[in-house]
């Protein structure tokens, strides 16, 4: 036995020395010792290898100081430990009968952020994959410098036929200057000004899985071959057979819900039911779906390849062997054979090349590429453009070019964007929609939001001039890189200068929201709270003197001190982000515009050129959020009576366009916000989503189902399966369709009940086989004694073992029930968004070293600071225990929807059903608040 084991061993034993419920004094006590004698056996390090991986798993003894017997308990799970430390949970998970439930709450809350960091640190260092070309000198080093601490990269200089190939350099060295840096470009060129074409729109998907492990279907490595045994393609097992038999919502009344369509007039009697989150609402949902269409895009114009292909619905496994569909089967599932959707596009499918370094052999990039048809930046690009096309959907103000168009519109307030009209570039389908930048997908969600920042950029403008009107001869902050000395007066910007100024303005809000309001609420706990502030406001910028302990604690303890490239970009992700926090030089005086470094000096890639991968639009794919039925309220009456139910396909394209002109912003706030939106989970896919009909297929149906397209989906762009997925981001695989179901629970629990039955519909439709343990089928980990992982996956060889290998990844996330508290989404998820969204503020300037008044102007600057024109201003009271400012999103809608005020004045985060009673620390009790109580929403 080990030292370390042994120490271990005797702390855990120190806990039940005596009697078999130890007192809780005891039981603190052993904590406390245990903490010590971690301390003294140190931090681990961070690993050198993937199979060396911390895995969100800790020893015996930092389980028993950061959550006592509770996290011991449950270490042998594959699950991530932090769920089950103190504090981390709602008031409960605060120890009973301690001395100071503090002193455990901090041990647990810091304990779970130096987890995540460690996990951050490990993503950043093993799961960057570029698939420009520039992936072996990111394994090989080039110049003499190691791969990770390369800045720029030839593959991403601007080619010869680009108009601005002569004005960034053209063949000699390529630095963007001038125009080309004073504001984000339309098609985010120039935003690394060293590296011009990096997140463009076109730029193929990263990775962040090894090129090897993608497309497992096509076999390609021996490992593959093993881990599938040939079990898998494109539609096996069969897509539209998983959605009828895993993602289909249970009603209990199926003529009221009408297959999603609800019932004649929008009757309130109406009702579709779905698995409802309570600390979350549509709102949010359809936040992170106006969020995506900013970052990427397989579509081009609201199009796929021409070519159509099969969607399943012909086979299924019956006593573990395919079976066709008889026309009974079809019948009963509710499929469509006949069905068809058009093919991905693919941007390169030729083999890639290989190289070797440090005798091992790598693909250069992964067998097949597809392009990112968005800007990758969170430049706000759905609003504003992102190529030739979207752009000129962006209309603006004829009386004002510094402002969005938007029309006055009879009997509802405030203003709302025009719509597409002849001469417009658009696709039939959105005929009638809103005139936008990104129009695909629409509905009354996405109509919400780009009619309320087309209101926030306008109100921008109207401050500015104010201003300006005030002070004409006042600074504006603003500079032309081109004639960097001269004073831009408040009085002398352009219009189009104020335009640009308002998109960064607008772009950085939208981040500021999703990063510290939207987020943690999504992740509604103690540590992710912190964590989010911190990654907003850097780490110890959080203003709270607590949070700074806590993160100060973590970094000057758990890592020591930087002495190489490596541990410098580990340092990085723990201090970095915020904007201008870390950003160097953003906040010095003698910051210069026309100096490279100062622009573009605070950004880092990790040796990486920044796109999102394959992997990060696999867990986007969050249709179960969407109800299929909207509770419709009317905000100058009674906000507590749900008038009537209209349903979201009653809202799709066009329609969202006459639904938000005759009812108004304000009503579909109010009613967005009150309402709950659908947990992610099996069985709570939207009806009207499983049948959609999309006349732009030229098919017998003209229907698709989404559910089944999200997995076929995944299938082309080569997205590793389940667990090979959760191996890859360094999360523990999981040895069997029973290891989804939640140990937490008692046995005899209701809800244990449903995911052991889940667990054998998993069964049924992926199916067993007979394992054979002399194959080994991953090398991104391995056992805990450090054998290769089989595939007896720990099982005795010749067992009958689940196909635990074959879940494609949606199914495998949803099928998590193990959360940490207040977690909408599952851990697999969530190390995705670690590592993809630090790096998508790490990586931008605008972000970082060009947050600053040279590009925003001062007022721009200050309003990103303070969530508006003024400010701050304090929430009352401490929600959570935390002061924090009125959230940006509250702040957006009480300046642009003024009718919404008295309903706001009760909510902190706008993402938080808005009638419920937060209760206290982290409640997540569906109780309403004094005001709500005649609320029906709240006797569902
Ligand atoms: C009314 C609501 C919605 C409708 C009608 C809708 C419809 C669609 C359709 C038709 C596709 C294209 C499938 C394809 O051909 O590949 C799609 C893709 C997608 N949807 Fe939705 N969706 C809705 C809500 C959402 C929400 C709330 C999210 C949350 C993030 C979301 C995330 C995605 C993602 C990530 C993709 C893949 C995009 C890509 O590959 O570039 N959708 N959706």
């Amino acid at each position: 036995m080990s030292l370390i084991s042994l120490i271990s061993a005797a702390a855990v034993s120190a806990v039940a020395q005596g009697s078999d419920t130890p007192s809780p004094k005891r039981q603190e006590a052993a904590e406390v010792k245990a903490c010590a004698q971690m301390a003294f056996t140190g931090f681990r390090t961070i690993a050198d290898t993937r199979a060396q991986r911390f895995q969100g798993k800790v020893t015996e003894l930092t389980a028993l100081c950061r959550g006592g017997t509770n996290a011991v308990k449950f270490r042998m799970t594959p699950w991530i430990d932090l769920t089950n430390y103190w504090g981390t949970g709602d008031l409960t998970s605060l120890p009973k009968g301690y001395l100071s439930t503090s002193a455990s709450q901090f041990r647990g809350v810091s304990g779970a952020l130096h987890d995540l960091e460690y996990q951050r640190i490990e993503l950043i260092k093993f799961n960057l994959f570029d698939n420009n070309g520039t992936y072996q000198d990111y394994i090989a080093g080039r110049n003499g410098l190691v791969g990770a601490a390369i800045k720029t990269w030839p593959q991403l200089r601007l080619a010869q036929n680009d108009p601005n190939y002569v004005l960034v350099g053209g063949d000699g060295e390529q630095i963007c200057k001038g125009q080309l840096i004073r504001a984000r470009t339309l098609t985010g060129i120039c935003n690394d000004i060293r590296n011009p074409l990096m997140g463009s729109t076109g730029m193929p998907f990263a990775r962040n899985a090894e090129f090897e492990t993608t497309f497992p279907d096509l076999g390609q490595t021996q490992l593959t071959k093993n881990r599938h045994g040939g079990r898998i393609n494109l539609l096996t097992p069969d897509p539209q057979v998983i959605s009828r038999k895993l993602f289909t919502r249970a009603q209990s009344n199926s003529e009221a819900c009408n297959r999603g369509f609800g019932l004649p007039n929008n009757s309130p009697d109406a009702n579709c039911d779905y698995q409802k989150a309570p600390f979350f609402n549509v709102l949010a949902a359809y936040w992170i779906q106006f969020m995506t269409h900013d970052w990427f895009s397989h579509m081009e114009e609201g199009h796929n390849a021409p070519e159509l292909m099969e969607v399943g619905c012909t086979t299924q496994l019956v006593n573990n062997a395919a079976a066709p569909l008889s026309p009974e089967d079809i019948q009963t599932l509710g499929c469509r054979p006949s069905d068809r959707a058009d093919k991905t596009y693919v941007l390169q499918d030729s083999p890639p090349g290989q190289f070797t370094s440090g005798g091992r052999t790598y693909l250069v990039r992964a067998p097949k590429t597809f392009a990112n048809n968005n800007t990758a930046w969170w430049d706000a690009s759905q609003l504003y453009g992102y190529d030739d096309v979207s752009v000129k959907r962006v209309k603006r103000d004829p009386n004002d070019s510094a402002k969005m168009m938007l029309e006055p519109v009879s009997g509802v307030g405030g203003g709302y964007l025009p719509v597409l009209s002849a001469g417009d570039p658009f696709e039939p389908q959105w005929a009638g929609q809103e005139s936008v930048a990104f129009p695909d997908n629409w509905s009354i969600g996405l109509s919400f939001y780009h009619n309320l920042f087309a209101r926030e950029h306008n109100s921008f403008v109207d401050e500015f001039r104010k201003q300006a009107r005030l002070k004409p001869n006042g600074d504006s902050g603003l500079r032309n890189p081109s004639d960097p000395k001269r004073v831009i007066r408040n009085q002398d910007l352009s219009n189009d200068e104020l335009f640009d100024a308002a998109r960064l303005v607008v772009a950085a809000e939208i981040a500021k929201i999703h990063t510290i309001e939207w987020t943690p609420q999504l992740l509604y706990n103690e540590p992710l709270y912190k964590g989010m502030n911190a990654n907003w406001n850097g780490l110890l910028g959080t203003g709270d003197p607590d949070d700074s302990k806590a993160l100060a604690e973590l970094v000057t303890h758990g890592f020591g001190h930087s002495k190489n490239a490596t541990k410098e970009s580990q340092w990085y992700s723990v201090f970095a982000s915020g904007p201008g926090i870390f950003g160097m030089g953003s906040k010095s005086p003698h910051y210069d515009i026309t100096n490279p470094n100062d622009v573009n000096g605070g950004v880092n890639h990790f040796g990486s050129p920044f796109n999102f991968p394959e992997e990060f639009v696999t867990v986007y794919r969050l249709h179960p959020l969407v109800p299929d039925l909207i509770e419709y309220r009317d905000a100058s009456k009674d906000p507590n009576r749900i008038v009537q139910k209209v349903a979201v396909i009653e809202t799709f394209e066009g329609k969202a366009t006459d639904a938000m002109r005759s009812r108004g912003l304000a009503n579909w706030g109010l009613s967005l916000g009150r309402q709950r939106l659908g947990i992610l989970a099996l069985h709570n896919h939207p009806q009207f989503l499983q049948n959609i009909l999309l006349p732009r297929f030229n098919t017998p149906t003209r229907q698709i189902d989404i559910g089944a397209l999200d997995l076929i989906r995944d299938r082309e762009h080569g997205v590793p399966r389940f667990n090979e997925f959760r191996r890859q981001y360094g999360l523990r695989s999981l040895t069997g369709y029973d290891d989804f179901v939640d140990q937490h629970l008692a046995a005899d629990s209701a809800v244990r009940k449903e995911q052991v039955e889940i667990v054998s519909q998993l069964r049924e439709v992926y199916g067993t086989h007979v394992c054979d343990a002399s194959k080994v089928i991953t090398d991104a980990q391995v056992n805990e004694d450090g054998s290769p992982i089989n595939d007896c996956l720990g099982h005795p060889n010749g067992s009958v073992v689940d196909n635990i290998e074959d879940v494609d990844t949606v199914v495998g996330w949803l099928a998590e029930s193990t959360r940490p508290h207040g977690f909408a989404i599952s851990e697999t998820q969530f190390v995705v968004f670690v590592v993809n969204a630090s790096r998508r503020l790490f990586s931008d300037r605008f972000f970082t070293s060009s947050f600053r008044p040279e590009f925003y102007t001062q007022l721009g600057v200050d309003w990103v600071n303070n969530n508006g024109p003024v400010g701050p201003i304090m929430e009352a009271g401490t929600p959570n225990g935390h002061r924090q400012p009125v959230s940006p999103l509250k702040r957006v809608l009480v300046r642009n929807v003024p009718e919404l005020v008295p309903e706001l004045q009760h909510v902190v985060n706008a993402f938080d059903p808005w009638g419920r009673d937060r209760g206290q620390y982290y409640s997540l009790e569906w109780k309403p608040r004094p005001d709500a109580g005649s609320d029906p929403a709240f006797k569902q």
